[in-house]
């Protein structure tokens, strides 16, 4: 697949751009801060309804406007589907599918395939354990966009839970009884949706760690890279769990903390304390890999998120390929592994400073960027 046409509206800094597109590579070459990344923001949000840089929305609407809108024309077997997205604060987007609005936003997830490769990406193994969880969650959602459902239906009734444990604390006797009575129907549901999404995840785990390991040693033979999921809910976490066992494994975790939980009034237990351990050699890459083996690792698992998607039944073509601001970080053999990729993707889209980061053999259109536009294609 690829884009053949993309319109921004108070997307960012891009109050109107409108540009066409053929396969291959693109590269929006310009200095800091001249909206590069806006532009392939706005590419990655179009398939994944989510940013690689923010978690709100607010960001992404241009200062001096209430809305931004994402139109792009996509080109799959050389039929062509127009999307929109109009992001508003406050309330879910607006999307459309060939001019005609859908009501279940997660629908357009099917459409557009995109894997962004960017030095945010050294927050999955750099950062808090919520990256490695919402790498690992969008991962899923790209997968199977099903999983949007749970983890927006999961996010709605832990803020529930948590209101409720947090009243229930302030109360005590009979009134605190007949509140934990309540929070044991929020639980049912709760723990229902938090195993669906646990075994989501482990599946996915499971499916990208020979990937990612395998594309780790086209760089650094002999060097073994391991994932493991570990929860916040089972102390040693048996293999091949089944959903009923994990859901028995809530049930009685949710048990053992509750007298905590009534303490500090929020949900101790579940998918959104647990934690992703990437091993390199058999220690944590947190707090032990070198600058270059992070690089790498964060390489070869954007590598293993696209070899991922390209073979998922759910993906009729290979994903458009994201590059922000990447190359000028990787020596000549990673520059190389990267190349080969792009070389077997339909597009990609590159964010570069200038040509002289670039590889020299990459060809392709490029856009260049002055005073925050676009001026020469
Ligand atoms: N919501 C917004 N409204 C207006 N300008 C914005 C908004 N968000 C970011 N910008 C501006 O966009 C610029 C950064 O664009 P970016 O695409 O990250 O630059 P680069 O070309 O370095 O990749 C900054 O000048 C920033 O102030
Ligand atoms: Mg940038």
């Amino acid at each position: 697949m690829y884009l053949e046409k993309l319109s921004l509206r108070n997307f960012r800094s891009h109050q109107s751009l409108d540009l066409s597109f053929i396969p291959g590579v693109i590269c929006f070459l310009g200095n800091n801060g001249q909206g590069k990344t806006n532009i392939v923001e706005a590419i990655g949000y179009l398939a994944n309804q989510e940013s690689h840089r923010v978690s709100t929305n607010l960001p992404l609407i241009n200062k001096e406007a209430k809305s931004a809108t994402i139109t792009a024309n996509i080109n799959q077997e050389d039929a062509t589907t127009q999307i929109e997205i109009e992001i508003t604060t406050g309330k879910s987007n607006n999307i459309s599918i060939n001019k005609n609005p859908i009501t279940k936003n997660k629908e357009a997830l099917h459409i557009l395939s995109v894997v962004t490769f960017a030095p945010e990406d050294l927050e999955i193994l750099k950062g808090d354990p919520s990256a490695r969880r919402a790498f690992i969650d969008t991962i899923s959602t790209q997968l199977n966009p099903r999983v949007a459902g749970i983890r927006s239906d999961l996010d709605r009734v832990l803020k529930q839970r948590n209101s409720l444990l947090k009243s229930a604390a302030m109360l005590n006797g009979k009134a605190q009884q007949t509140a934990i009575s309540t929070l044991s129907v929020f639980d049912e549901r709760w723990v229902e949706l938090a195993a669906e999404l646990i075994e989501v995840r482990l599946l996915v785990l499971t499916q990208l760690e020979p990937i990612i390991a395998k594309h780790y040693q086209e760089i650094a033979p002999k060097n073994q890279i391991t994932l493991k999921y570990q929860p916040s809910w089972i102390d040693v976490l048996p293999p091949n769990l089944t959903k009923l066992e994990i859901i028995n494994a809530l049930n009685l975790s949710i048990l053992d903390v509750r007298t905590e939980e009534l303490n500090r009034g929020v949900s101790l237990t579940g998918p959104h304390r647990d934690e992703i351990g990437f091993y390199l050699n058999e220690l944590p890459v947190k707090g032990y890999a070198s600058h270059g083996e992070t690089w790498s690792l964060a390489l070869s698992i954007k590598l293993a998120n696209l070899t991922l998607l390209k073979e998922s039944v759910n993906t009729k073509s290979a994903p458009i390929l994201v590059l922000d601001d990447v190359f000028a970080e990787l020596d000549d053999q990673r520059r190389e592994q990267l190349m080969q990729t792009v070389a077997q993707t339909e597009q990609t889209f590159i964010t570069a400073a200038a040509q002289v980061d670039l590889p020299s053999n990459l060809g392709g259109k490029i856009f260049r960027l002055d005073n925050g536009v676009v001026v020469g294609g």
